[in-house]
């Protein structure tokens, strides 16, 4: 059977990256089967919604789904449950991927790129797993609204149930042991009880089942500021779904730009995983041709390596991108100027 690929664009500089991830399939892995949709702000436009039933189908019958980034300003006043971002919310949850690997891996070349000095991030291979849907994203109650004293108000519910803790854990564990054996859990256990619950479950889940991997714990403000200060003590990093986001960004910039950092989304075996670049749609830059595909490109790389078996393709999609830094290929953001095409050309002549 065919293996298949769904391509989700969205907004933004998202179609311009999946054009250059999209290339970059059809020269590594020339059988799987590669279809596209609309997903985000593109769909609202074409047909009121963020994420159509039909899109969602296609996504839980692909073997994998690989998306660019949604939103931009054109949405910003769209109703709460049709911004662009929701689309995607919906996707990670319906497709139930709790689990999202955002690694951030320096490569030799871009060890200059970063805004960190070179000793900081020099050989830095971290990876952080983010809870994905679950958490102060989709806790009930939330809502914009009025109190008994009339005072207007907004909130939110940070909530995971213990369920949702171990299987997210579980993967972490099981990832670390592949590495360097270490998982550092992120909480915020001194404020909040979600956070002291975190903790207590993470810890429960090493006692009974972590055999092989060091668990240490801290809190997610320090852990933002040792990220700057010494990201190398990091092997993989635990995080829920708010901190996760957070923290990743961060992280991003220990790599040289945001445009290099790809992320993979995975649910239970045998479910297609969500691959796409931990950054967003970049309006600022949009429509111009100098986004960085690296992240879409790296995206796709661990699609080929986490859902579709195919890690002989994977290696060469990464041995072809770290050429192409080496041979002095730069976008904007890492300081060259080379075209998103150009760019994606660096990578398809190592290739
Ligand atoms: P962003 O990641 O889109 O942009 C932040 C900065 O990084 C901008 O200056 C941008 O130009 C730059 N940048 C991002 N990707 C780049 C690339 N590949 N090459 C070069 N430079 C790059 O974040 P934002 O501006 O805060 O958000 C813009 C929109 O994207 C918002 O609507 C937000 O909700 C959405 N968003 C979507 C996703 C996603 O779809 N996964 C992720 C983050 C943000
Ligand atoms: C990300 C983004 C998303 C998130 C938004 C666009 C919903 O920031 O993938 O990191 O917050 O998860
Ligand atoms: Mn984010």
């Amino acid at each position: 059977m065919k293996q298949t690929l769904l391509l989700l664009p969205g907004d933004g500089i998202g179609p311009e990256v999946i054009a250059a991830a999209r290339q970059i399939s059809e020269l590594v892995a020339p059988d799987v089967e590669l279809s596209e949709a609309l997903v985000g702000g593109a769909s609202l436009d074409a047909s009121g919604v963020p994420l159509t039933d039909d899109v969602l189908e296609q996504a839980k019958t692909s073997d994998a789904v690989l998306l660019g980034a949604v939103g931009g300003p054109k949405w910003e006043n769209a109703e709460r449950d049709k911004r662009p971002e929701m689309g995607l919310l919906s996707l990670r949850k319906e497709l139930d991927v709790f689990a999202n690997l955002r690694p951030a891996f320096c490569f030799e070349a871009l060890i200059g790129a970063s805004t960190l000095k070179r000793d900081i991030v020099e050989g830095l291979d971290l990876m952080i797993v983010r809870e994905l849907t679950s958490g102060v994203y989709f806790g009930e109650p939330r809502g914009i609204d009025t109190d008994e004293n009339g005072v207007r108000r907004g909130y939110d519910t940070s909530i995971y149930t213990a369920p949702e803790i171990e299987r997210v854990a579980r993967v972490a564990f099981e990832i670390a042991r592949g590495r360097n054996g270490r998982v550092c859990s992120v909480d915020k256990s001194n404020v909040m009880e979600s956070g002291l619950f975190w903790r207590t479950e993470v810890s429960g889940l090493h006692e009974m089942g972590g055999e092989g991997v060091e668990l240490t714990h801290m809190l997610a403000d320090a852990c933002a500021m040792e990220l700057v200060r010494n990201p190398k003590q990091f092997d993989v990093i635990l995080a829920d779904n708010l901190f996760g986001d957070l923290l990743s960004d961060e992280a991003s910039m220990l790599t040289g730009s945001i445009g290099m950092l790809p992320s993979a989304s995975l649910g239970v075996e045998g479910t297609p995983g969500l691959f796409e670049p931990v950054h967003g749609s970049a309006p600022d830059i949009a429509g111009q041709n100098i986004a960085n595909p690296c992240a879409a490109i790296l995206s796709l790389e661990m699609a080929l390596r986490w859902s579709l078996a195919r890690p002989d393709a994977a290696d060469r999609v990464m041995t072809a991108v770290a050429g192409a830094l080496k041979a002095g290929a730069r976008t904007n953001d890492l300081g060259g100027s080379l075209s998103t095409t150009d760019m994606t050309r660096a990578v398809i002549d190592q290739l």
